[in-house]
């Protein structure tokens, strides 16, 4: 992302360091520095670059993008009670603007791959129908497979409960008796949850292995850890461009 001039003030609040006052506070405290001299003023405009507080450069000042391998009963929410994603970062993140927010989501009892970003128009590339970015979930289903979900996945006619278009089609490697991978180019409301629903099957244990090319296992990720990554690196290890 390209670096833009904008007042001191406003950029140290918003990347959560505090409110405006502070700020002030910081300046007149000599705490705050401009290449190196001390800042003259909350509202000089300068590049984040520029900047350092106490001593040491911003907290990724120029956007945040991370790669998080989400525990199974955490919440994609910043609202709901309960155990949420969001504690699992730095609480200055959680105070950034634009916000930190989760491409997609998982429900509570899904485990696997989530990225998160404050960057819209990479959010929209990696949501957007029109790119068609695959996403691979790990299934373990609580019945044995029939022997026909390999087709009827891939024939683009699965019709969901409540849904008025059936489901693009999708691709079911079969694993074991009741484990499969299922990767889907679409993303509904508990999709891989309610496509086995559909075929007589219900879904016990769910994982996101994969988010087009990038996959969980590379990563080294334990579940509820994170690293934080430029959004061209991240496109590149999706789209494999
Ligand atoms: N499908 C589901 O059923 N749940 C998820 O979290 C993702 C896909």
């Amino acid at each position: 992302m390209a670096e833009k001039k904008e007042r001191l003030e406003k950029i140290l609040s918003n990347l959560g360091y505090g409110a405006r006052k502070d700020v002030a506070y910081w300046v007149r405290s000599g705490w705050v520095t401009v290449d190196g001299n001390m800042a003259k003023s909350a509202s000089q405009k300068v590049l984040p670059s520029q900047l350092m507080l106490e001593g040491k450069p911003l907290d990724h000042a120029n956007g945040l993008t991370l790669i998080y391998h989400k525990p199974l009963h955490a919440v994609c929410s910043r609202k709901e009670d309960g155990q949420l994603i969001y504690a699992a970062f730095p609480e200055r993140w959680l105070a950034r603007k634009p916000a930190l927010s989760s491409v997609g989501r998982l429900d509570k009892e899904t485990s696997g791959l989530l990225i998160l970003t404050d960057d819209g128009q990479l959010n929209h590339q990696l949501t957007s129908p029109k790119h068609d970015i695959s996403k691979t979930y790990a299934v373990t289903l609580a019945e044995a497979l029939k022997g026909d979900e390999v087709v009827k996945l891939a024939s683009g006619t699965l019709m969901l409960e409540a849904d008025d278009r059936p489901c693009k089609a999708a691709e079911l490697e079969v694993t074991g008796d009741n484990t499969a991978n299922l990767t889907l180019y679409e993303g509904r409301y508990h999709q891989v949850r309610r496509m086995f629903a559909a075929l007589g099957n219900h879904v016990s244990i769910l994982e996101r292995t994969h988010i087009g090319l990038l996959s969980l296992s590379s990563l080294q990720l334990k579940a509820g850890e994170y690293r934080t990554l430029e959004p061209e690196l991240l496109l590149q290890m999706v789209v494999g461009e």
